[in-house]
This record gives C-alpha cells, sequence and structure tokens, in this order.
C-alpha cells in the first residue's frame, strides 16, 4: 500500500482547527485528502480547550518535534507572528520539508528568501491563505493570469476592517462592539490593532505586488493607514455624497519622474477610500475580501469571497497540501519544482515616494462659518493646480461648520502642499479628515 504524505501542523488555533478538521474528514472530498495524514500538531498550552478532538499523544508543545520528524513531508505553519515562525519554516526547508503557511507577517517580510531556500532544497512554499482568507488569488496571479502585463491591484483584503466598517455604514453600531465580535468571530489576528491599523492588509498588497508585478518590495516602505482614526461622521458624510468608505490596498505601476529605468516603479499603499456606489468593490460587504486585478490582455477581473475566518481559511490551506500533494504523487519529488506552483521574483521594484501617488482625494475641514471661507479654500487649491470637484458644507451652525471637498486626481505632494496653505487660513480650526476617493 502506498503510504500516506505526512502533514505536521504548527499551530491548533482558528486556521489550525479548520485545517485539521477536513483532514480528519476525508470523505466527500478530493480523493487526494485521503492521501494525506495528520502525524503531529504543535501548540503553545497542551491544556487548552480545542474546538476539535486531536489523539492526545500526536499534540505536542515543542514545534521542533514536528519540524525534525522523517514521518512529516509538509508543514503547516498556522502559529501565527514572526518567531519562532520564521525560524520554524527554515529549518523545515533545510530538512527537505514542503511548507504551507497561511502566515502573511513572515511572508510580507522573509517571502523573497524563503523562496530561494525553497528552491535550492527543492521543496515548496505555497501561501494561498495568506491573503484573501478562502479567495484563490494567489495561484490564480502566479498561474492563470501569468501571461497578463499587470496595471493596477486593488483589494479589500482585510476581512476584519471590511466586517466593521460594513456593521458600521448598516447599523450605526459602534466600533469596539464590533470589534469585539470579529475577534470571537476568529476573524480577526492575534493582536487586532494588525488589522485596524492596516497593517495586515499592507502585508497583503506587498505580497500581491511581489507576485504581479514580478519584483520584491521593501514592505516598511508602503505607507498605511488604517480605520483607527475613522469617525463615524465621515462615514455619514461620504454615504449622503453616495460613496462608502472602504479600508483598500492599492499597488499600480506608474510613470516616475525618477530616473531608476533598470527598476519598475509601484505606487502603493493602503489606506481608508471612498468609492462611488457604482464601483464593483462597492458590493463587498461584511467579511468578505475582494481583489480587482487590471491587466493587459485580460482587461479587468475580481476575485471574491470570505476573507477570514477558520473555514475559508482552512480551504485555502487545505488547497495548498493537495497542489503538493499532487505533485508528490506524479513523482516530482526531487529537485525539479513545477515552475508554475514554485515563484520567485524576476525582476526589481520599488516604491516612489508618497508625494508620487495620484489619486482622488476626500477631505473634511473644520472651519468658521464666515462669509468667504469656501472661496479662500478654492482659491488655495486652484494655486496648486488641484481641480476641485465638489465642495459641501454640512452641520453649519454658530460653533462652526464642517466642509467636505472631494478633489479630481491630483499628486499627494500637490494634496500636502494645498492642506499646509490651508491650515494657515484664519477661518480654519482644523484639516479633521483626509482619504482616497475612488
Ligand atoms: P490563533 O487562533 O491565535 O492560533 C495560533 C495557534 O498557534 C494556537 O493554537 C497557538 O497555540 C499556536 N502557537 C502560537 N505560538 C506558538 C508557539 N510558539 N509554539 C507552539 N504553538 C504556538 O491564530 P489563527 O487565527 O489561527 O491564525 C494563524 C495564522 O493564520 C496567522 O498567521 C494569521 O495571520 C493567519 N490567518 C488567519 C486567518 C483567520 O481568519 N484567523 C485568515 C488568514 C490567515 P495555543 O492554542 O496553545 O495558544
Ligand atoms: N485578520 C485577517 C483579516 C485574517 O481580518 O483579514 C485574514 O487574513
Amino acid at each position: 500500500m502506498e503510504s500516506k504524505l505526512g502533514i505536521g501542523l504548527l499551530g491548533l488555533g482558528t486556521v489550525g482547527s479548520g485545517v485539521a478538521e477536513i483532514i480528519l474528514n476525508p470523505e466527500n472530498r478530493h480523493p487526494l485528502v485521503s492521501d494525506i495524514e495528520l502525524i503531529g500538531v504543535a501548540v503553545r498550552d497542551k491544556k487548552r480547550q480545542r474546538k476539535i478532538s486531536i489523539p492526545d499523544q500526536i499534540i505536542t508543545t515543542d514545534p521542533l518535534q514536528i519540524v525534525d520528524d522523517p514521518r512529516i513531508q509538509i508543514i503547516v505553519e498556522v502559529m501565527g507572528g514572526l518567531e519562532p515562525a520564521r525560524s520554524l519554516i527554515i529549518r523545515a526547508i533545510k530538512n527537505g520539508k514542503s511548507i504551507v503557511t497561511a502566515n502573511k507577517s513572515v511572508i510580507a517580510r522573509y517571502g523573497d528568501e524563503i523562496a530561494s531556500l525553497a528552491n535550492d532544497n527543492g521543496v515548496y512554499v505555497l501561501i494561498e491563505a495568506a491573503v484573501g482568507g478562502g479567495i484563490p488569488i494567489i495561484e490564480p496571479i502566479k498561474q492563470s493570469l501569468g501571461g497578463n502585463q499587470i496595471k493596477r491591484v486593488t483589494g479589500i483584503i482585510n476581512g476584519t476592517t471590511n466586517y466593521i466598517l460594513s456593521r458600521m455604514e448598516k447599523e450605526g453600531a459602534a466600533f469596539d462592539k464590533i470589534l469585539k465580535t470579529a475577534q470571537e468571530l476568529g476573524y480577526a489576528e492575534a493582536n487586532p490593532a494588525a488589522d485596524i491599523e492596516g497593517l495586515d492588509a499592507a502585508d497583503k498588497i506587498a505580497i500581491l505586488s511581489g507576485l504581479s508585478f514580478g519584483g520584491n518590495i521593501n514592505r516598511a516602505d508602503i505607507p498605511t493607514q488604517g480605520i483607527n482614526n475613522l469617525q463615524s461622521r465621515d462615514i455619514d458624510y461620504a454615504k449622503r455624497l453616495g460613496y462608502q468608505i472602504k479600508l483598500l490596498a492599492i499597488s499600480e505601476r506608474i510613470d516616475s519622474k525618477e530616473s531608476n529605468k533598470d527598476s519598475l516603479p509601484l505606487a502603493v499603499r493602503v489606506q481608508p477610500t471612498l468609492i462611488s456606489q457604482e464601483h464593483p468593490l462597492a458590493g463587498v460587504n461584511g467579511v468578505n475580501n475582494a481583489i480587482l486585478i487590471e491587466g493587459d490582455p485580460i482587461g479587468e477581473v475580481m476575485f471574491y469571497g470570505p476573507g477570514a475566518g477558520a473555514g475559508p481559511t482552512a480551504s485555502a490551506v487545505v488547497a495548498d497540501i493537495l497542489n503538493i500533494a499532487g505533485v508528490k504523487k506524479l513523482g516530482g519529488n526531487g529537485t525539479q519544482l513545477d515552475p508554475l506552483l514554485a515563484a520567485n521574483s524576476w525582476r526589481d521594484c520599488h516604491l516612489v515616494g508618497s508625494d508620487e501617488i495620484i489619486q482622488s482625494n476626500y477631505i473634511r475641514l473644520i472651519c468658521e462659518d464666515s462669509p468667504g471661507v469656501i472661496g479662500k479654500i478654492g482659491k488655495v487649491f486652484g494655486e496648486r493646480n488641484v481641480s476641485i470637484e465638489s465642495i459641501v458644507q454640512f452641520e453649519a451652525n454658530p460653533l462652526g461648520a464642517e466642509i467636505v471637498v472631494i478633489t479630481h486626481k491630483v499628486t499627494q505632494g500637490q494634496i500636502k502642499d494645498s492642506l499646509n496653505g490651508i491650515k494657515q487660513l484664519d477661518e480654519i480650526k482644523e484639516v479633521a479628515a483626509h482619504m482616497g476617493c475612488l
């Protein structure tokens, strides 16, 4: 009888439990699921109450026992965090094991190093679950869209924040209460600041940029604004103006003024963004994610589905395990890797400075409700060549007024300069919000 493919799980939390559930219940799934066997599981606390029943003898608190076990061919890393996750992945690769991981923080920072090491050792590192939860997006970019020149990737790629924003918009529910529910549902990171400050989305857009444009980018360079400072009045004003607010991650190739011709210039950012009701991403609510890819010759293609949670994420993890199992079943377990499953950078990319990013903008100003103030604001923008799409006054009362400006597409350098000028006006009390707008 052919021996089964041994799986070692690092982590038995939200995602790990979902993965174990599938492996231990192969009925009515692809026959390859029956060809894999859970050999060992590492956790931090053996006494913790689990959602799934796992034989006690295969659970350990020493992850090295899993990573060094010769019966295991695939390590599934779903423990999260940078260390010891990164070191365990590296050790497992050196031990000749393939890796399946959902850990975007490790891959966004060390993905290239890990991919090279994997190639040198003739093993795979597959990361489908690291972006978009259950949405197949990593392998489609690597395999199905390989013939395209990608121009832009725009994504709602954090389930927790999309869940929070959708419920704030629809029910007017309070931020902290919804975040707590998102944590209970298993959507949020161990430290939810990673979600609400936009860091998780920045990890994910770094990964998507690398795959879409062929070159690694420096994760630390991505301008990142989360939803932690977003006020419910901005959601309300956006709605009144025909927009929704979403936390968007955008990566696009641009024509830069810079002289570095050997490296592809990319404008990348994560920020709360107003999107018009007609935009394809406008209907993406709750924990769902969507990634809109614009390429040549395909045009626009959008990937949509549940972006977090045990079941969807486990679905993506198991898909990767089965990809490796399929290749191994065909005998491809030497150093000849399937080039479409293996991924490496093939050119240099770099991020342009944030002043070069071109976009429309939503700006909310708090000011005195005095005659001529809108004219003065318009003049400051006009002097910087910033064209205004609309300017609306809300909440005018003796204490002051709020003015919302939507600009046409301009550089962030022009906007920064304009806001500096506006802050000098006597009537302006505060630039209270600045977001992107699609
Ligand atoms: P989680 O619920 O916090 O589970 C983490 C698991 O890892 C726990 O079982 C924990 O053990 C174990 N663990 C942590 N550090 C360990 C250590 N040093 N040694 C041994 N075991 C250790 O996290 P999760 O939500 O499943 O997320 C896991 C990974 O998947 C993260 O990288 C996350 O970003 C990613 N991810 C999560 C989702 C999602 O929807 N949750 C979606 C996509 C990707 P104990 O149980 O004993 O504490
Ligand atoms: N915390 C992440 C999110 C999990 O909410 O999107 C999925 O990567």
